[in-house]
């Protein structure tokens, strides 16, 4: 018996983004292979240049190391092992944030990029309406590159995968968190691809799928930063993505941007029990603006972290998902 589930269990997004080398971001390969269409809109630009890591509060969270984890449960231990993402030692916590009394879970490979420290970092910094749809967490080594499990909702980092990296791929995980009617897959949303003159970047460009998780970290972007987009971005000519995702109930920022994960907005969060005690001081807030971009000086300049992206090879080995992915997305 073929049921839905198990082949989207199969479907994956592989992505490769950014890596970092001292100051600079260098180009790295974006891959994808999801036989959906790519996007015939203008790109805004090569890749994301802003940084939403500091314009992000982390929620404190405590850990519970479980050792025992990998022999009773799937997830991580799929993964672990002769020939697997992660040969060498894996350390698996049990999170707990202060804004979520549903626990998440942590996979680090002992040769992953990122410290423990780092990923529960990013991940805490995820807000709270986002992070909410993340299942498992795997932090492996390796290049740059990130991808998400549409069926469980677990994300797949390598290397040192940024705050924006972070957002997109839990954005994935909200979109498919109905599997059989991703936002993405909607005739609102394509309708707004269709009548929009641009897309937020090359990756956007891969397909409808990548556009959305695009536009919603350049939404997240936009929501805290007071309505402006980042330095060298408009939101003129992609009004209709932006209404479309300023439209779903994730976006509403002071549950997105909020203190719990009990939020019963019907749209299928894995994790939405509230903590036991609310944080008033955890509500939204905005950040200052990021200063304007100058081109040429800013490309000069080492500091300022100019990503770059394009689509260099394909993996072949989700082809077959690909076509059944194709084949369950009703338009
Ligand atoms: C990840 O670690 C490996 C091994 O130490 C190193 O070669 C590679 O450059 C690192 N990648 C990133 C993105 O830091
Ligand atoms: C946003 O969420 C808050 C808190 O749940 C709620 O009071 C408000 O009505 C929501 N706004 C919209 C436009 O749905
Ligand atoms: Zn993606």
């Amino acid at each position: 018996m073929f049921s839905f589930s198990s082949f989207l269990a199969t479907l994956f997004f592989l992505e490769f983004l950014t890596a970092a080398l001292g100051h600079f971001q260098l180009p790295i390969q974006h891959v994808l292979e999801l036989g959906l269409p790519p996007l015939t809109l203008r790109s805004q630009a090569t890749g994301f240049n802003f940084d939403l890591e500091k314009a992000l509060p982390p929620a404190s969270s405590t850990r519970t190391p479980l050792r025992s984890v990998l022999s009773t449960d799937g997830s991580c231990a799929t993964f672990h092992g002769p020939g697997k993402e992660c040969t060498a030692n894996m350390e698996v916590v049990s999170l707990l944030f202060e804004d979520c009394g549903s626990q998440f879970r942590v996979c680090r490979c002992s040769d992953a990029n990122m410290t423990l420290d780092t990923a529960v970092d990013r991940l805490a910094r995820v807000p709270i309406g986002l992070r909410r749809f993340i299942g498992d967490v795997m932090v492996l080594g390796g290049v740059t590159h990130a991808y998400t499990d549409l069926a469980s909702g677990d994300i797949h980092f390598f290397g040192d995968a940024q705050m924006d990296t972070w957002i997109h791929e839990a954005s994935h995980a909200f979109d498919f968190a109905l599997p059989k009617s991703p936002h993405s897959s909607s005739v609102p949303w394509n309708t707004a691809l269709s009548r929009d003159s641009c897309a937020t970047d090359d990756y956007a460009l891969s397909n409808r799928v990548e556009a959305f998780a695009q536009a919603s970290v350049m939404n997240i972007y936009i929501l805290l930063h007071s309505g402006h987009t980042p330095p060298g971005f408009q939101s003129s000519c992609m009004s209709n993505q932006l209404a479309f995702l300023n439209e779903l109930q994730l976006y509403n920022v002071t549950r997105l941007f909020g203190n719990t994960c009990a939020i019963n907005d019907l749209l299928h969060a894995r994790r939405v029990q509230g903590p036991a005690v609310l944080d008033a001081t955890r509500t939204f807030q905005t950040v200052p603006l990021d200063p304007p971009l100058r081109t040429s000086a800013a490309l000069a300049n080492p500091l300022f972290n100019f990503r770059y992206g394009k689509s260099i090879w394909k993996w072949s080995g989700v082809m077959l998902s690909s076509f059944m992915f194709t084949a369950v997305c009703i338009l």
